[in-house]
């Protein structure tokens, strides 16, 4: 498996098969948009083929805030989502606040590397959920 930090070192990656369970999910044009766009990314590869992905949002300042950490369902429980997050722990060090939001039976799994458990709240425009009007809009 290999860990990079670099976007622009992987345009002709295979980056297929993420979203999943999302009804109106990305295409491949908005999802690699959201990952230029992102102020952190860590991608997880084995040869051409994208098998996870960890992003972070920033001021740059004091805060951050992790929307997406996903790896392909046959590449899971190996250990490659705690190694996105660890590498991402790390390439967001200097700031103050690193926040995300997640389901109930994620907490522990958080926990276990090394964050705290928080009380959120969140707003879901889903007739945004593809990305396809904004992305539209700011070409
Ligand atoms: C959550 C996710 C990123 C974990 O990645 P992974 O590479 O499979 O995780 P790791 O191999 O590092 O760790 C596996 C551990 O996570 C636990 N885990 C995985 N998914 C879980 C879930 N939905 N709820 C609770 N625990 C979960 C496993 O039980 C395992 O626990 P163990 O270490 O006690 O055996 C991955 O399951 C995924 O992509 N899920 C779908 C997208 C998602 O929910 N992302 C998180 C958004 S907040």
């Amino acid at each position: 498996m290999q860990y990079t930090s670099e976007f622009e070192q992987t345009e002709n990656l295979d980056i297929n098969g993420f979203f999943v369970g999302w009804p109106n999910p990305p295409s491949n044009q908005v999802f690699e948009k959201l990952l230029k766009s992102s102020y952190k990314v860590v991608l997880a590869c084995e040869g051409d083929k994208l098998v996870g992905f960890i992003t972070a949002i920033s001021d740059g300042v004091l805060s951050a805030y992790i929307p997406f950490l996903e790896v392909l369902p046959a590449y899971q429980n190996r250990g490659i989502g705690a190694e996105l997050l660890a590498k991402m722990k790390q390439e967001l060090s200097h700031l103050y606040m690193v926040d995300l939001l997640c389901d109930q039976d994620l907490v522990g799994y958080y926990q276990k590397q090394g964050m705290s458990a928080a009380t959120g709240a969140m707003l879901r425009n889903y007739q945004h959920q593809s990305g396809q009007a904004q992305s539209a809009s700011s070409k």
